[in-house]
């Protein structure tokens, strides 16, 4: 019989699901609209975040997972029930399922993403981190005893991890990741154009034209806000070299966080990381310059995953195969 069983990334920006021999079959970003005069859900997910900043004072766009945590639990169960009906509801046989929760969660929040997938029809649900999914999602070969450093930077967290022999041997998480890069480019263009831009602006404007290193020609763009001293809309003109400096001096966190990471692991594993390199993973490794900001600072080459949004579902998914067959991984839990 086909095997159906789901992984899901279940990620502060999007949550993806992945199905075992269907591949991804759904990306949308994880925002709930509510109607908040009836308490009522009135959207999930893209037709959710197709009325983010556009909606009447009643009803309210939320994401449910920030800044890598669940800040509420019950749109969060909300999120999971939906997708998992979605995607499995001609199923005959109940789905095994594997969630991917950021790295950040308690025990109570986690316990809280198992619970809806079990409400949802899942038959078993098993629990996967994040850098382990990301490294199996990317090819990664972890059962081995070999150092591998992986560098998740998603929407809300950069999760860092070394990983050998199928656990994570130490990991850090620091808030330098997709949205506060959306953030300092908001009050960059806040304090020096005076203009005021949305978050949809500033993120469109992060994957254009945002680098953290000079990696590219100078390149132009043009946006549009509501000027700071008339109130009135505006078109401005920026540059790609202008952001350089302030996206450059944010991406420093994480720099440092990775050479602490690397500061305090056992000298055999940095042998293997410095040989393979740093795995970067997530959405935000594609803002440009970083590999190369990291691999400057480190010494250690960095290499962007050839999925880097897709990779954590897929490792999630791929995480259920191995313990189908009887592999037993430490990081999945059987509730
Ligand atoms: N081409 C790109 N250039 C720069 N940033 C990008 C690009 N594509 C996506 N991103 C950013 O990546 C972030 C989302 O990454 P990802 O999908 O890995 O997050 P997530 O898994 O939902 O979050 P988390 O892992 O923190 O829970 C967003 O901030 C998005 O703007
Ligand atoms: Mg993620």
């Amino acid at each position: 019989m086909a095997n159906y069983d789901i992984g899901i990334d279940l990620g502060t920006t999007s949550i993806i699901i992945y199905v075992v021999g269907k591949g991804i079959v759904s990306k949308e970003p994880s925002v709930v609209a509510v109607n908040k005069k009836t308490d009522s859900v009135l959207a999930i997910g893209q037709k959710a975040y197709e009325m983010a900043g556009k909606t009447p004072a009643h009803i309210v766009v939320e994401r449910p997972l920030q800044n890598g945590v669940i800040s509420d639990i019950d749109m969060t169960e909300e999120i999971v029930k939906y997708f998992i009906k979605k995607v499995s509801s001609s199923y005959v046989v109940k789905p095994k399922v594997a969630i991917c929760v950021p790295s950040a969660v308690t025990n109570v929040e986690a316990r809280a993403a198992v619970n809806a997938a079990l409400s949802a029809g899942a038959r078993k649900t098993f629990l996967v981190e994040e850098p382990i999914a990301a490294a199996l999602g990317s090819g990664v070969d972890i059962s081995l005893p070999r150092g591998r450093m992986v560098v998740d930077i998603g929407g809300g967290t950069a999760d860092i991890a070394v990983i050998s022999l199928n656990d994570v041997v130490d990991s850090t998480s620091v808030k330098c990741a997709g949205t506060q890069f959306d953030d300092r480019i908001i009050q960059y263009v806040r304090l020096n154009h005076k203009v005021l831009i949305g978050e949809k602006t500033a993120e469109r404007l992060k994957k254009e034209i945002g680098s953290v290193k000079k990696v590219m020609e100078d390149t132009e763009m043009e946006i549009k806000g509501r000027s700071l001293e008339t109130g009135l809309p505006v078109k401005i003109t920026v540059t790609s070299d202008e952001f350089i400096p302030t996206l450059n001096e944010f991406a420093m966190t994480l720099v440092v966080a990775v050479k602490g990471v690397l500061e305090k692991t056992p000298p055999e594993l940095v042998g293997d990381i410095l040989e393979d390199g740093i795995l970067l993973t997530g959405g935000g490794s594609l803002i440009k310059g970083l590999p190369e900001l990291i691999s400057g600072e480190t010494g250690v080459q960095c290499r962007v995953s050839e999925n880097p949004i897709d990779c954590v579902a897929i490792g999630t998914g791929m995480a259920l195969d191995l313990i189908a067959d009887g592999y037993s991984l430490s990081y999945s839990s059987d509730y």
